[in-house]
């Protein structure tokens, strides 16, 4: 049991930290964006942050008695320069020297890859609105718990042949790798695994596309294979590209 004054020490301490994590991402231009969901009528509160990684920072917030994931990407990322790196080589835009408008167009490019994703047939959280480096997207969890990423839970069938095919769909449909696909960058909800972290994607005329697919393909392939699946590279290779009608 919890003394009342422990639960008063740890609410201060959750508040501490929230309060760091907000200083430390809201430079001016993001608070900005942030305001402007705020002002159009987009949101009307932050519930709780979700994650933080060296990129991004991810809340959830609500409208009403909804529920929205916002994923905001700092302009204060500490590997910018790889950032930099890939969007120059990747997309041609070596040009752009300020952090604020390359984590804008980071941004940017995983809202539109959502949206094309979401188009293809895969599952992903749909994409919502985007104001320079702030994307609000469908939140996936309960209001209580945000959704497990897929290596907290022991994959089904019905999970791996929906993983595949969504890559699958993904590649023939939406014409984009992934490029980052782990069992980090699914959330496991209600029966169904969704795919997210989509902003580095590249189309598949890229001359790097195959290279990447058999990257993502043996990542999840070595995850999933963990439970007692066999499943093979080539194979779900060959699927994924639309060559074969099955992949085991
Ligand atoms: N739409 C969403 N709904 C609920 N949680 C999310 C959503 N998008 C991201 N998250 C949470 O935030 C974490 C980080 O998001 P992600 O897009 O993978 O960014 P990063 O580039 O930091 O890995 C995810 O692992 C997940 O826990
Ligand atoms: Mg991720």
């Amino acid at each position: 049991m919890f003394s009342s004054d422990d639960r008063i020490r740890k609410e201060e301490e959750k508040l501490k930290e929230s309060q760091k994590v907000f200083g430390y991402v809201f430079d001016n231009s993001t608070l900005l964006n942030i305001y402007r969901f705020f002002h159009n009528g987009y949101l009307d509160r932050f519930e709780f942050p979700i994650a933080s990684g060296k990129e991004s920072i991810v809340f959830a917030a609500s409208k009403g008695d909804r529920f929205f994931a916002v994923k905001i990407y700092k302009v204060t990322a500490s590997n910018f320069k790889n950032i930099r790196e890939y969007a120059s080589s990747r997309w041609g835009i070596g040009k752009i020297s300020s952090k604020r408008k390359l984590m804008n167009e980071w941004a940017f490019r995983e809202f539109e890859n959502l949206k094309n994703a979401k188009e293809a047939g895969v599952t992903v959280p749909k994409p919502i609105k985007v104001y320079g480096n702030v994307i609000q997207m469908q939140y996936i969890g309960t209001k209580s718990r945000p959704a497990l990423q897929i290596k907290d839970i022991e994959p089904s069938d019905k999970i791996v042949e929906q993983i595949i095919n969504d890559i699958r769909n993904l590649f023939l449909k939406g014409k984009l790798v992934h490029g980052d696909i782990s069992e980090y960058n699914f959330l496991y909800h209600r029966g169904k695994a969704y795919m997210i972290d989509i902003a580095q994607a590249i189309t598949t005329d890229d001359p790097y596309s195959l290279i990447l697919l058999k990257r993502d393909v043996t990542n999840i392939i070595r995850f999933l294979n963990k439970f007692g699946y066999s499943l093979n590279t080539d194979l779900v290779m060959k699927y994924v590209k639309g060559e074969a009608d099955a992949f085991r």
